[in-house]
């Protein structure tokens, strides 16, 4: 699409206004992913590998959707028909599983309460217009702790990315995703590199994997990768 002049003369005056105010750092293009370029490039290749599968996606702790619109705008391409489940708090972490970090794991240090503090400032309906926007209309975001939601039974997923950092989501999300993973699925899960402040991620899934006899690889430094045998 084309844009007029008169589109192209305000879009450069608000820009110019927005690069001379203090709301200059919304104007410029800043890196938001939480992913590195080689970790984004091994979920996009995971993705392609589990929609071979019957299924749905799914997203635990979605956030502001930057990683969803990332593998949204790859299922445009290769997989148009899937859903996409998009779980968040849109609140940041849910009091008991901090209290949990503190008491039990031991996160009690001043940089652990400002990890344990974050993603506080968001919205589901800023979710739903960051989809808007990016024209992506698969994706269905659900406002709460993953262990308060129940997955219809009839579910299935062939793919699912658990980004929840803390032990006791992470252990409720595996609970819950792994009976509705078709098998030739994958679950990945975010933050398994050890002795870090969001390495309850990876407690949850070594405790997950003992327990069921299953094996997983961490690449890239921190994704967990746990497969359901075809
Ligand atoms: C690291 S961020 C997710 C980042 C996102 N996946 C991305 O790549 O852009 C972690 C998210 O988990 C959410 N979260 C934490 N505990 C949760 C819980 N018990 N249930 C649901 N969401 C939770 C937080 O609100 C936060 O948005």
């Amino acid at each position: 699409m084309t844009n007029s002049r008169w589109e192209i003369f305000w879009d450069g005056l608000v820009k110019r206004m927005l690069f001379w105010s203090p709301l200059r750092p919304y104007l410029l293009h800043k890196y938001r992913y939480a992913f590195s370029p080689a970790q984004l490039a091994r979920l996009t290749t995971l993705a392609t590998e589990a929609a071979r599968t019957d299924g749905d996606f799914c997203e635990i702790g979605c956030y502001r959707g930057y990683t969803t619109v990332w593998l949204n705008r790859h299922l445009n391409a290769i997989a148009p028909h899937k859903r996409y489940w998009a779980l968040d708090t849109f609140g940041g972490f849910v009091a008991a599983d901090v209290a949990h970090e503190q008491q039990t794991r031991g996160k009690n240090s001043a940089a652990d309460a400002r990890a344990l503090d974050k993603f506080s400032i968001n919205s589901r309906r800023w979710f739903d217009r960051t989809m808007a926007l990016n024209g992506i209309t698969r994706v269905t975001a659900y406002a709460t702790a993953v262990q308060d939601f129940d997955f219809p039974p009839a579910t299935r997923f062939c793919f699912a990315l658990i980004d929840v950092d803390l032990y006791l989501p992470t252990q409720a999300a595996l609970a819950k995703l792994w009976p509705l993973l078709t098998p030739g699925g994958l679950v990945v899960i975010d933050d398994c590199q050890t002795r870090h402040v969001y390495d309850g991620s990876r407690q949850a899934l070594e405790e997950f994997a003992a327990t069921h006899g299953l094996t997983f690889d961490v690449i890239e430094n921190k994704l967990g990768v746990l497969r359901k045998p075809a």
